[in-house]
């Protein structure tokens, strides 16, 4: 098996995500010591189609598991998307014998890796977005240490609310999912928390609002998802006031919370991850994405990935399931029930326990 690989590359693409080196560290240490050459791969898939590469050494990668961003940069590449940018990025791949890829990334990144899979260069999908929006993993590198972030900015927004007695409106990323304003929501005690993938009773909010006023509650925060759109959360900041009297800040940390030091959680997960996509790699395998399962990590084929994130999302094109067993269908229909009461179930408990 690993007769066939002497070489492989590994890049990021798309938003980077804290724990992104992490995986980097873990796939070149992986790879490495078994006798495996890495080539970074510099500027996600734009790179591989302007042949910007470097050698990886072990020591080239041993003092960045604890650094947010990516050593090896990322971008959003639309010349990948067409036939002669994926032809040079071959090119490239055939140029310095890259034997296979790994791709860290979110479902862009998935997407590139199976183009490429399919012209003959085996690739392997990591998550590595803050959003936690791969509908087949629990989490994705990344999110754990963005809602960390978010929670830190909270609770300083909360000490300055409590000082003024005002009530700050929150904006967190994630553009089609709600996960960290979901969680941090919780962990901020937000007294509202917007997202799309639940209605919101706004009407609710602002009377609890005024009953803990009250009773004398100086502070409230409120959590908003950025894919609410905007300027959703800066009308409802003004709306509270309106509505409640209760003097309000509107505060978007925006990428703020895309950088930083990984948490404990998102390094070990990135090193699992990062680990486990070499040896899939290495055993030949191709068209996998590392996930996360009821807390094992697992491989998933990356086309059904894709598809039940877009079954999650009710986006599903006419024969997207075709390529599907009966059984594949229902794993999926079964996935996307599991997150849909993931957000029934906890945000009824932000809106019981939030105040
Ligand atoms: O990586 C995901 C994400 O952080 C989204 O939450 C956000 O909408 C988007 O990226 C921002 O992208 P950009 O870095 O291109 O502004």
């Amino acid at each position: 098996m690993e007769k066939k690989f002497k070489k492989i590359g590994v890049l990021t693409s798309g938003g980077d995500a804290p724990g992104m080196n992490a995986v980097i560290k873990s796939v070149t240490c992986a790879a490495i010591e078994k006798g495996v050459e890495v080539i970074g791969i510099l500027g996600g898939y734009s790179g591989l189609i302007n042949d910007r590469t470097r050698k990886l050494t072990a020591l080239d990668v041993t003092d960045i598991i604890s650094k947010g961003g990516t050593m090896l940069y990322s971008d959003r590449c639309d010349e990948f998307k067409t036939e002669q940018g994926m032809q040079k990025a071959i090119a490239t791949c055939k140029r310095h014998n890259i034997d296979g890829i790994i791709a860290i990334g979110g479902d862009g990144t998935f997407r590139g890796a199976t183009d490429l899979s399919i012209r003959g260069i085996p690739c392997i999908g990591v998550s590595g977005t803050i959003d936690n929006d791969i509908t087949a993993t629990d989490t994705t590198v990344g999110f754990d240490t963005a809602m960390n972030t978010v929670l830190s900015l909270g609770d300083a927004l909360r000490d300055t609310s409590e000082s003024h007695a005002r009530c700050c409106v929150i904006e967190v990323m994630g553009r089609n999912a709600g996960y960290i304003a979901l969680e941090t929501g919780i962990a901020l005690n937000a007294i509202g928390v917007v997202l799309q993938e639940m209605p919101f009773d706004k009407e609710r909010m602002f009377a609890k609002m005024k009953k803990m006023r009250e009773l004398g509650q100086r502070s409230f925060v409120v959590i908003v998802a950025e894919g609410m759109g905007a300027p959703y959360a800066e009308a409802l900041t003004k709306e509270i006031e309106e509505k409640t009297g209760i003097e309000s800040r509107f505060i978007r940390p925006a990428h703020i919370v895309r950088g930083g030091i990984p948490t404990l959680a998102d390094r070990s997960f990135a090193s699992k991850c990062g680990y486990k996509a070499v040896e899939a790699l290495l055993e030949g395998k191709s068209d996998l994405v590392i996930c996360s399962r009821h807390d094992e990590i697992v491989t998933t084929d990356i086309r059904w990935a894709l598809i039940v994130d877009r079954m999650y999302k009710g986006k599903l094109k006419d024969g997207d399931l075709d390529k599907f067993t009966p059984e594949q269908i229902e794993e999926m229909k079964a996935l996307c029930k599991e997150r849909h009461d993931y957000f029934v179930k906890n945000y009824e408990i932000v809106n019981s326990i939030g105040c």
